[in-house]
C-alpha cells in the first residue's frame, strides 16, 4: 500500500502567541472545553507514552478523568505493564489528537499515584459491571488462556455481587496524576507550516511558565 499521495491541508486555526494565555492550564482548559464543544470523538481519550528500565517506549489510550490545578489524572491497573513502566521511570508523556480541529496536544511531566480515597471515590462512581470487570482483568497486560475464562470470572463475580452489591476497589487498581512540566500546543497550518507553542514550567519557586514556539 502506497499512501504517498494522500495529503490534507489544514486550515481550520491558527495559534498566536501575542494573544495566548500566560498560564499553559488556561490554554489546555480552552482547548478541552472546545473539543467537548465540537463533539469531537472521545475528546477524554489519550495516548500515554511511559518508558521502563528496558528502554523500549510503550504507548496506549487510557481516559483522562480530571484535569487538576497541575496535571492529568487517568485510572488504570497498578500491575499492568505499564505500571510497571512508571514504577521504574515515574515519567511520562500523553498526547491528544483531535482531527476535527487539526489539533495535538502533548503534556509531559511526572507521575504520581493518587492517594487512595481518591481512587475508591472514582471507582465507585464507575458502572458497576465495570467494576466487576477491573477484578477480571487481573494482571491487566498479563496472558490469559481464552476469552471464555474472562466470561467464566465475569459471571462468577456477578453472581457474588449482584447489581445491588458494593463491590470493593481492588488495591491493584487506582488512578495517577501526570504532573505537567510541559505542554505542547500544535494547530495544524496550510503548507506544512503548522504553529507548535511550547510552555514550559519555571522553577518550584516560580509558578510561572516559559513560552516559546518550535518549529513544525
Ligand atoms: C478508547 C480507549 C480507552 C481506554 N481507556 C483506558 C483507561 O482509562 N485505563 C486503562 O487502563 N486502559 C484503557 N484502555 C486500554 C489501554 O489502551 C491498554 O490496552 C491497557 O491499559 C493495557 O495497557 P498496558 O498493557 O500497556 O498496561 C483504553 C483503550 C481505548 C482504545
Amino acid at each position: 500500500m502506497d499512501f504517498s499521495d494522500q495529503r490534507v491541508s489544514y486550515e481550520k486555526s491558527m495559534l498566536d502567541e501575542s494573544n495566548l494565555p500566560t498560564d499553559a492550564f488556561v490554554l489546555l482548559h480552552q482547548w478541552i472545553q472546545t473539543a467537548i464543544d465540537k463533539q469531537v470523538n472521545e475528546p477524554y481519550a489519550m495516548s500515554l507514552a511511559t518508558c521502563g528500565d528496558d528502554g523500549m517506549p510503550s504507548v496506549r489510550i487510557v481516559l483522562m478523568r480530571e484535569i487538576t490545578e497541575n496535571g492529568l489524572v487517568f485510572y488504570t491497573n497498578y500491575l499492568s505493564a505499564k505500571a510497571q513502566d512508571m514504577l521504574e521511570n515515574p515519567h511520562a508523556e500523553v498526547l491528544f489528537f483531535w482531527h476535527e480541529l487539526e489539533r495535538q496536544i502533548r503534556i509531559r511531566g511526572t507521575i504520581k499515584k493518587l492517594p487512595e480515597a481518591q481512587s475508591d471515590a472514582y471507582f465507585h462512581k464507575r458502572p458497576h459491571d465495570s467494576q466487576l470487570a477491573a477484578w477480571v482483568s487481573q494482571p491487566q497486560s498479563g496472558v490469559v488462556e481464552s476469552r471464555d475464562v474472562m466470561e467464566q470470572k465475569f459471571a462468577e463475580l456477578k453472581a457474588e455481587y449482584p447489581d445491588d452489591a458494593v463491590v470493593p476497589r481492588p488495591e491493584f487498581w487506582g488512578g495517577y496524576e501526570l504532573l505537567a512540566d510541559e505542554i505542547e500546543f500544535w494547530q495544524g497550518r496550510a503548507n506544512r507550516m503548522h504553529d507548535r507553542i511550547v510552555y514550559q514550567r519555571q522553577s518550584a519557586q516560580d509558578s510561572g511558565w516559559h513560552v516559546e514556539r518550535r518549529l513544525p
